[in-house]
């Protein structure tokens, strides 16, 4: 019997390279995000392409509900998850108090909320299994300074890395893998959605990843369960280096930075 894995924020970038990877793997899969049509599309292909079975779930995992809601579905097929990618994600522009609450709070269900639950909720069941396999998708500045707008972003992400690091050492011996996997700068429709195209294409080449090396990095760790996985050789570079540096530098070299990245 093939294994099954959920994939939130597969209708694009980042999650649908993570699908990609998992159904060459020979999973099964779930794959979620708002866009229908998107995902409709890309069950049909991989299970085209690497003889799998994919089912869609829509899901506005920004809803309070909808992880229950979400699992709930899931359960009723049949079949336990063996593996979970938390991945669905954005950027909120502007400043803290630029922003409405109301966005804020949304965000903060998205993107922190809805995958510490999701965790919450399916790690009994993959430890009374003997088996299974979480990614957190987290980013590089899990690492780096809070720094002038995008405020939450920074915090999440952090929350994200430590989150996956904790769970990682609670599962020990149980069969569990847990991993936060921290990209770069990625090529994906994140920079679109957060109107950030043009500035951040002034960044050099080197700089950037393709979604499917950030999945297959993200997919060998979790097997070799390490508890993060910073992605690619530039980004592994930035993330000692603000180990390292003292606090005052880092916060001028994300400054500096984050006019590309930020506000
Ligand atoms: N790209 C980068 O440079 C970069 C770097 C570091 C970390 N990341 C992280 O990587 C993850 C994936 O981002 P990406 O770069 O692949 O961006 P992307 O191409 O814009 O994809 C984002 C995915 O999240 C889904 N999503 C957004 N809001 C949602 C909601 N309310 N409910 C359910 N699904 C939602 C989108 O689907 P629908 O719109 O169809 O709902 C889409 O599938 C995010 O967590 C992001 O923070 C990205």
């Amino acid at each position: 019997m093939r294994k099954l894995v959920l994939i939130t924020g597969a209708s694009a970038g980042i999650g649908e390279a993570f699908a990609k990877t998992y159904a060459m793997n020979g999973y099964d899969l779930i794959v979620s995000a708002r866009r229908e049509d998107r995902l409709v599309a890309l069950a049909h292909s991989l299970s085209e392409s690497y003889g799998v079975d994919v089912s869609v779930a829509t899901a506005d995992l920004s809803r309070p509900d909808a992880p229950l809601d979400l699992l709930n579905r899931i359960e009723a097929r049949g079949r336990p998850l063996d593996a979970v990618v938390n991945n669905a994600g954005f950027g909120l522009p502007g400043t803290f108090v630029e922003t409405s609450w109301e966005d804020q709070r949304d965000f903060l269900q998205l993107m922190l909320t809805t995958p510490t639950e999701i965790c919450h909720r399916v790690l009994p069941g993959m430890q009374a299994r003997g088996f299974g396999r979480i990614i957190n998708v987290a980013s590089l500045v899990s690492f780096l300074p809070g720094s002038k707008g995008h405020t939450l972003y920074g915090p999440v992400k952090s929350a994200l890395m430590k989150l996956s690091e904790s769970l990682n050492e609670e599962t020990a011996g149980t069969g569990v893998h847990v991993t936060a996997v921290c990209p770069g700068l990625t090529y994906s429709e994140f920079h679109d959605v957060n109107g950030q195209r043009e500035r951040v294409s002034e960044l050099p080449d080197y700089m950037w990843q393709k979604a499917d090396e950030v999945a297959e990095a993200g997919f060998e760790a979790v097997e070799a369960n390490r508890p993060v996985v910073v992605t690619g050789g530039v980004n592994k570079a930035i993330a000692a280096l603000a180990h390292v540096l003292p606090d005052p530098v880092a916060r001028a070299a994300m400054r500096q930075q984050s006019r590309y990245v930020r506000d």
